[in-house]
């Protein structure tokens, strides 16, 4: 029995009839044109979400006023303290450590073992358990120039082509160039990455690449990249300790603006934890879970911009915030996986996008932003998209041509994650083609770093997600898991550095004076009743349950 029911199966014979001659026409190598510059810049103009003037409006206080974020971005970096009315004794710090670090995914741990590395005491605080992150959620790959006919060169052209050349190049070239140390960094530490039988990295493809320079472990490549840092962090006992559910809520700051530590919650307790540090990293990861426009996301549970709210209020400028990457393929059905990634290695692997009849409409393997443009257009303009029985509009992926391309049991074998996920409702989608559209994916842009992840406010450094300029405003796929790790090690030894020149006559006095001046700056600009952040947790309560009031039972 499939998944699938009655309505579906009319539109999937249509599928099925012209499987035949488009799977003939990939073995000859050929594709779907893609489209012209000229072309990208019109359909993401006319229909990219990012590109709409509604749900966006521009920030009224701080260092980035005036310029315009989306609705849901704005009204954070407007929020309050939830410190604003709390007594914190920040005359006893709970700890003192070198260098803090502030999550506790790819980037966070990645800073964590590099300064540790420096013979550095570090002390991570993570929102939830360490790992959980989009860094374990991730799925296709990570991006290395390590084969033969590749460099870090090619890499550079191609991340900021993909950027549509907004990136910061110092920061595009600082990653690329870093790239092969990474891939080798983690094979060291025992990563287990998909390899041919003579022993050689297997790679491939992604949107935008003109080198098969994609490395993989299945379609849970973020999963075995964290399985290792976690491992190397949590075996350094004496030089790292990592306090899991316990969010930082505020950053300290000395007199001058400096940063000299942090304010954690403990989830469970409720309870305050005043933290004291040569140097902080904040590592908090994306916005995702802001579901910016309405969308769903493919994000991990902890993801809302909290980095962003505390490093905003101690004065550090933002870069490309307004860009946020929907990516392509996410799952509209069944219902219980909507937002889900289904990676682009799917599409590497040869799998294309069909509208409601059957036919192809774009070249699968454009940049991100172009790509989701193409589906937008497809099925809102055109009307050429499927309607889902609860009104989610979308277009299909046809992943039984990769069996038909690579042979019977590749889906199985290259995409694991991906089957299971949609067996457990009875679609075999190596058999079956999967129902998608654009999903809320990454946060393209995020707090200015330089290179060495130095945000401008002395003592306060970042990377990560939560960092921007390096994609500018278009990532391409598997530089993401890259950016955690090059920026996270680059981050760490920078605050290592920092922390061991702190120890000589820095003012490392603890207060909440940016908070003040904070607050004054919204009053000032007649913000009077603001929202309280960081939020920590998305809420999902429905309104007509939150109305309701416990009661002893
Ligand atoms: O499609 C994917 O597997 C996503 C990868 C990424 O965002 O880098």
């Amino acid at each position: 029995m499939s998944g699938y029911g009655p309505e579906f199966q009319e539109l999937i014979k249509k599928v099925v009839a012209t499987r035949p001659a488009r799977v003939e026409a990939s073995r000859r190598g050929e594709s779907f044109p893609a489209l012209t510059m000229k072309e990208r810049e019109i359909w993401l103009g006319k229909y990219h979400p990012d590109y709409k003037s509604d749900g966006r409006r521009a920030v009224e206080v701080g260092p980035n006023k005036g310029d315009v974020f989306p609705e849901e971005v704005s009204v954070l970096l407007e929020s309050k303290s939830m410190l604003t009315d709390v007594e914190v004794n920040l005359d006893n710090p709970d700890y003192e450590t070198d260098v803090l670090v502030i999550g506790a995914g790819g980037a966070g741990t990645a800073a964590a073992l590099a300064a540790s590395d420096e013979g550095l005491n570090v002390l991570v605080s993570t929102k939830l358990r360490h790992g959980d992150s989009n860094t374990v959620m991730a799925e296709g790959g990570i991006q290395g120039a390590d084969q033969e006919g590749d460099s870090p060169y090619y890499h550079y052209l191609d991340v900021i082509g993909g950027g549509h050349f907004t990136n910061k190049t110092a920061l595009a070239g600082a990653m690329t160039n870093d790239a092969p140390l990474i891939i080798h960094w983690l094979e060291k530490m025992g990563m287990m990455f998909d390899k041919l039988p003579d022993g050689r990295m297997k790679v491939r493809h992604g949107g935008g690449t003109s080198r098969k320079r994609m490395h993989s472990a299945g379609d849970m490549t973020g999963a075995e990249i964290m399985r290792v840092v976690k491992d190397e962090a949590r075996n350094r006992t004496k030089s790292i300790n990592v306090l899991e559910f316990s969010p930082a809520v505020e950053l300290l700051t000395n007199k001058e603006g400096a940063v000299t530590g942090a304010v954690l919650q403990n989830l469970e307790t409720h309870e305050y934890y005043v933290v004291k540090a040569g140097s902080v990293v904040i590592a908090t990861g994306g916005f995702g879970r802001l579901h910016i426009q309405g969308f769903p996301t493919t994000n991990h549970y902890g993801a809302t911009a909290d980095g962003i709210v505390m490093a905003y209020r101690a004065g550090v400028s933002l870069t490309d915030l307004d860009s946020t990457q929907y990516h392509p393929t996410g799952a509209i059905y069944p219902e219980q996986n909507v937002g889900l990634l289904i990676t682009e290695k799917v599409r590497g692997l040869g799998a294309q996008l069909l509208n409601v009849d059957g036919e192809q409409f774009c070249f699968p393997l454009e940049p991100r932003d172009v790509e989701s443009a193409c589906i937008i257009r497809e099925c809102l303009d055109l009307g050429k998209g499927f309607t889902t029985p609860t009104g989610r509009p979308g277009v299909w992926l046809d992943s039984p041509m990769i069996d038909m391309l690579h042979g019977e049991g590749t889906v199985r074998k290259e995409l694991p994650a991906k089957y299971i996920q949609f067996k457990r409702y009875d679609i075999d989608i190596s058999k079956e083609p999967m129902l998608i559209y654009p999903t809320l994916h990454y946060q393209n842009g995020g707090l200015a770093i330089n290179e060495f992840g130095e945000t401008g406010v002395e003592g306060l450094l970042s990377a990560g997600e939560v960092a921007g300029g390096v994609h500018g405003r278009n990532r391409l796929m598997g530089n993401s898991l890259l950016d955690v790790l090059v920026f996270g090690r680059r981050a760490g030894l920078k605050a290592a550095e920092l922390s061991k020149k702190s120890k000589k006559g820095k003012d490392t006095t603890l207060t909440l004076k940016h908070i003040e001046d904070f607050e004054k700056e919204l009053k000032k600009s007649g913000i009077t009743d603001p929202m309280v952040g960081p939020v920590v947790l998305p809420d999902y309560t429905p309104d007509h349950v939150k109305s309701r009031r416990w009661t002893s039972l």
